[in-house]
């Protein structure tokens, strides 16, 4: 008798994924590896084919712009770290004074001239004399040195900074134009046409992220709409892989795309996704969804699976979906939109990456105090999860057509080790950066490329450049190691697996848990992550308990018998909160007396003591978080995130002062009053 395969319900697949939020590197890389199952051959073979293409990319008469700039400027130079930061923050700054002060900051101290004649690009070298004069030019002591008179230097001065400002500003230009096709789309198609006449396809990209207003939302939601029309009349193959794409990120649509708002989000979101997809599927284009910030993605999910439940895009395989390999999370997410696109009987494009914003989900889960990080903490484990991720889909290529995005030599090569001789899957690239890899990777194995291509005006890049400067500038990252002749070819493409074995712990021991980043011992205050529905229906759960009790509050916590006032919601003038029993003058003057009192006892307490006394308070208050959370919503009326921030700073105050208070003052010492009464 033939048995039913078991299938998982949705639900079940949405709670894996819930459950892998945060969860354990250790566990989850030792699962991925497990999952991956390399046998030595292939392992050898992938290995020897990335040496080969780094060999070759370094051979090569042009081997990218961004390559060569890092190899001499990463962020692991002084230098480096000077130009990512100008280009960041030029972007932003208004004023002339504050730009020169910038530039004053950054270019000066630096010592531009151990790079001079280093690399191998004209360009890179030329743009060293340029920044080592500018740096010689404001930094007045140096052109004392030149043998100038007085006013021949005040005039250099004077004269250098509107040009010099011109000039750093027209480089920093020229940095950002290296991420950007065109200003606009028309722009971008037209200088498309020479990568497309060599084979190459596209994904356009309109920048712009994060609305902060309905207007943002309105002007982006146009501009993606308009570059689909210009773009229609390019998709002139009846197979949509061979035609452009778009790629669109949700939080430009929306101001508000954010968890706590999901049910306004889905009612107003959808339907402005559902009007581009359609324009999408009519043009026959692919169209595909950003992954952003880790937050963001179950929210992101609900979004792709109510667009893509309509019917009418029955018969359309150019829905697309991103998914960050360096989260613990994504190859159950691979599963759900597997199930997803089995279910709805329809084929999908699922582009597979490592993720862009691993700096700013470190600092935010540290911020937030979570249990843990959404993302992996060495990059090692990202690479392998990348290439788990890469063999899953390898095998869902009945409903799922694979893309895989990366400028990484050794994990194209997994890729093209995993797939054979098949042909059902592209490789994405970033435009501006892997061009080398590619060249070379499409002449040994004619395999497909598209490129990723942002397009719009330098003040919409900041966003966008800070990610590149920010994940290229790293030392880790292949783009930066690629072309650096002390970086033997072997290293640049070492099997991330034997990177992980070779540790004596999976988890990053620098990225101390966000528990533990405080200094002096001291513990940051428990967060709850209220983006994980899991996490959130738990917390509601608990807080159900209070959602109509009244609290009773009063002098001596027993109501007694001055006036009693009622206390209701601010943010709903229908909730009974409680009542409170206002203090009579006779009950203030005890309680003074009483506190007096107090005092002198509190006085003779050893400094530890009191402290403890403190740190039980923080206990205490995360023991009782759920009912202080729902006090502080109910009585004051505050918003869920706002009231856990609330009691989150009692709970550091607490700790920060029980701190303070031990290193300030000789716990021994039982009866300082200088320490009594600081530390009280
Ligand atoms: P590598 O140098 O091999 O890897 C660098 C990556 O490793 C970092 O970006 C980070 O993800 C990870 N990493 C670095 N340090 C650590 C560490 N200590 N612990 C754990 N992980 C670490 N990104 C998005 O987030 N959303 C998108 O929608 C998206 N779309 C893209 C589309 C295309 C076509 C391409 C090519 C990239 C896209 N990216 C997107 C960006 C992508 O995530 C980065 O370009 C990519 O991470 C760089 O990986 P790599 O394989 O090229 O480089
Ligand atoms: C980013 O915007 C490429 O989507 C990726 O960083």
């Amino acid at each position: 008798m033939l048995t039913n395969p078991t299938k998982i319900s949705d639900a079940d697949l949405r709670s894996a994924i819930h459950v892998a939020y945060l969860s354990d590197e250790t566990e989850a890389v030792n699962k991925l590896i497990a999952d991956l199952d390399l046998k030595t051959e292939m392992l050898e073979s992938i290995h020897k084919d990335a040496v080969a293409i780094v060999k070759e990319i370094r051979q090569s008469k042009s081997p990218g712009m961004m390559e060569t700039f890092l190899a001499e400027y990463g962020l692991s130079t002084q230098e480096g770290v000077s130009l990512m930061c100008l280009a960041e923050a030029l972007l932003r700054v208004p004023d002339d004074s504050t730009i020169d002060a910038l530039i004053n900051d950054k270019i000066a101290p630096a010592d531009w001239s151990k790079h001079l004649g280093h690399s191998t690009s004209p360009l890179v070298n030329t743009s060293t004399w340029a920044l080592m004069l500018t740096g010689k030019i404001i930094d007045s002591k140096e052109i004392k040195k030149w043998d100038v008179s007085g006013n021949i230097r005040q005039l250099l001065k004077r004269v250098g900074e509107p040009v010099i400002r011109t000039a750093v500003a027209k480089s920093m230009k020229i940095l950002g134009h290296q991420f950007v096709l065109g200003r606009n789309i028309k722009e971008a198609i037209k200088r498309a046409k020479n990568m497309e006449a060599k084979g190459y396809t596209y994904s356009y990209d309109m920048l712009g992220e994060a609305a902060h207003t309905a207007d943002d939302a309105k002007f982006y939601f146009m501009a993606y709409s308009k570059a689909i029309t210009a773009l229609s009349e390019s998709c002139n193959s009846p197979n949509i892989t061979e035609n452009p794409g778009i790629s669109v990120k949700l939080s430009a649509l929306h101001p508000r795309y954010e968890f706590a708002n999901a049910s306004r989000i889905i009612k107003e979101l959808v339907p402005r996704v559902s009007s581009l997809v359609h324009l999408a599927k009519n043009a026959n284009m692919g169209f595909n969804i950003d992954a952003e910030e880790a937050d963001r993605l179950d929210l992101s999910l609900d979004i792709i699976e109510a667009v893509l439940s309509n019917p009418d895009l029955q018969n359309w395989d150019g829905f697309g979906v991103v998914v960050q390999a360096y989260a613990p999370r994504a190859s159950y997410v691979l599963d759900w939109l597997y199930q997803l696109a089995q279910r709805l009987d329809r084929k999908i494009m699922v582009r597979l990456v490592k993720g862009a914003y691993w700096d700013s989900e470190i600092k935010h889960a540290q911020v937030e105090g979570l249990d843990g990080y959404p993302v992996f903490t060495r990059k090692a484990s990202t690479d392998i999860s990348y290439l788990a991720c890469a063999k899953k889909l390898l095998s869902m290529t009945d409903f799922i057509y694979p893309q895989f995005a990366t400028h990484n030599a050794n994990t194209v090569a997994a890729v093209l080790n995993m797939a054979g001789e098949r042909n059902d899957y592209e490789f994405q690239r970033l435009h501006g950066m892997g061009e080398a890899l590619y060249e070379v990777v499409r002449k040994q194995n004619q395999a497909r490329c598209r490129i990723y291509a942002p397009v719009g005006v330098h003040e919409d890049l900041l966003a966008y450049l800070v990610r590149r400067l920010l994940e290229n500038g790293a030392n880790s990252s292949f783009v930066n190691q690629v072309l650096d002749e002390s970086v033997p070819p072997e290293d640049v493409v070492r099997d991330p697996i034997s990177i992980i074995n070779a540790k004596e712990q999976i988890p990053n021991p620098h990225i101390p848990l966000p528990c533990n980043i405080l200094s002096n011992g001291r513990i940051n205050s428990k967060g709850i992550n209220i983006a994980n529905p899991s996490v959130l229906k738990e917390l509601d759960t608990a807080r159900s308990a209070y959602i109509s009790h009244k609290w009773q509050a009063g002098v001596t916590n027993a109501v007694g018998d001055g006036d009693k006032r009622a206390i209701y919601n601010p943010a709903d003038s229908s909730d009974h909160v409680g009542d409170v029993v206002e203090a009579s003058i006779e009950q203030v003057d005890e309680a003074l007396v009483r506190a007096n009192n107090a005092t002198k006892t509190w006085k003779q307490q050893p400094v530890e003591e009191r402290a403890i006394c403190l740190e039980k308070l923080a206990n205490s208050y995360e023991e009782h978080a759920e009912e202080m959370i729902a006090l502080s919503c109910r009585e004051a009326g505050k918003l869920l995130p706002d009231s856990i921030s609330e009691i989150r700073e009692a709970v550091d105050f607490c700790r920060f002062y029980a701190n303070r208070a031990r290193t300030d003052f000789d716990s021994n010492s039982s009866n300082s009053s200088n320490s009594s009464n600081s530390s009280s």
